[in-house]
């Protein structure tokens, strides 16, 4: 408690600081990744260790092995990125880590790192939930870009439509009901024997196919709710796949890959678009693993453009799991002076709001 007082202290200390380096922890699922970011919005230095491999065999991440390999790499890895950001570990302001929602195992590795540094160093720690990371990297990317604006964030975990009203201010107008749309992807990739992760895979294949090939279901595309959900798009496609293998028919991967793409894409523009209009705002953006996808990118710019409204998305390396996106949403929630105490434990069910 001693400790959470101080901090809370300093807090408008920091603040009074030109330059306030924040370190931001991520290691909810697959990627152990730190970074630090100055005044939020810029880069110093930044790793990423991704597990791809380890879990590939598996066909997605397997939660005891993602823990282990959290643990062996964190230490070595905040080391090399405060090498990278040529700062001293003295020199930062405050510790950012993503507290939930993610798997159990691999979000405390990160909570009990980033609760080390922050009390060895006497700095404010400061949970950070993964989702509002996610959202936050639009900040890194777009140096003008201010709430409130609406955002889709799609990622392997989650499918959300969230209102920013302002820094840490959310409200959820939509959400999938069952899978989120890159986990469809990665179901639907692996059915088509395309590894993990899927959704990359299937970016890459789908330009070469028919996205009319056949018109998979589009669940809920004209309902006025904005809540999503992919599980009967993805059974359709599966199920389709075998049935045409049990009949010994021939079909082209790459013709069922743009059809998916297509349905999801469709599903996801439609919905955002329309949000926007009922919100009346002018701002849009992306983020989350899927937000990389070019047909979503493609599709949503072109409708936004007939609209009147602006896109933003994170370059691909800031739409999957990254620290900086942790350290951006770190000092936002420092400024506001929402800070944590030595309490803090991984939450998997973490809401938003
Ligand atoms: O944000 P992220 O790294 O982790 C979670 O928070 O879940 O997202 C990973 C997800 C995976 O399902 C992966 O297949 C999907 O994002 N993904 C993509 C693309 N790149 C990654 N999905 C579609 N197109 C892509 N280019
Ligand atoms: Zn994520």
């Amino acid at each position: 408690m001693a400790y959470y007082i101080d901090m809370k202290n300093k807090v408008e200390k920091i603040k009074q600081e030109k330059d306030i380096l924040i370190l931001g922890i991520e290691t909810s699922c697959d990627d152990t990744s730190a970074a630090i970011t100055r005044n939020g919005r810029e880069i110093l230095g930044q790793k990423i260790a991704s597990q791809i491999e380890l879990h590939k065999r598996y066909g997605g991440v397997v939660p005891e092995i993602a823990s282990r390999k959290h643990i062996e790499t964190i230490s070595p890895l905040i080391e090399e990125t405060i090498e990278e950001a040529g700062v001293s570990l003295d020199s930062l302001h405050g510790v950012a880590v993503t507290y939930g929602p993610g798997l159990a195992g691999a979000l405390l590795v990160g909570v009990s790192a980033a609760k080390a540094l922050a009390y060895g160093l006497t700095i404010p720690l400061i949970g950070v939930h993964h989702i509002e990371g996610h959202i936050s990297a639009n900040y890194i990317e777009h140096k003008d870009l201010e709430p409130p604006f609406l955002c889709l964030v799609v990622s392997g975990g989650h499918s959300h439509l969230v209102w920013v009203k302002d820094y840490g201010k959310y409200e959820i107008l939509g959400r999938t009901l069952d899978d989120a749309a890159g986990e469809a992807y990665d179901k639907v990739a692996r059915t088509l024997g395309l590894g993990y992760p899927g959704g990359p895979a299937i970016d890459k294949l789908a330009p070469k196919g028919d996205p009319h090939f056949i018109e998979y279901p589009r669940p809920y595309i004209k309902e006025s709710h904005y809540n999503f959900s992919f599980s009967g798009l993805k059974t359709a496609v599966i199920n389709h796949l075998h049935n045409m293998k049990q009949q010994g028919q021939d079909y082209c991967a790459e013709d069922i890959a743009a059809s998916f793409q297509q349905a999801v894409v469709d599903i996801l523009v439609d919905k955002t678009i329309r949000a926007a209009q009922d919100k009346g705002t002018k701002k849009v953006a992306l983020a989350g693993g899927v937000a990389s996808n070019s047909a979503l990118r493609a599709q949503l710019k072109e409708r936004a453009e007939e609209k009147g409204l602006e896109l933003y998305y994170p370059s691909p390396l800031l739409c999957t799991d990254n620290g900086a996106m942790i350290a951006c949403a770190g000092y936002y929630r420092l400024l506001a002076g929402d800070i944590s105490d030595l309490t803090l434990n991984a939450v998997p069910g973490l809401a938003l709001v």
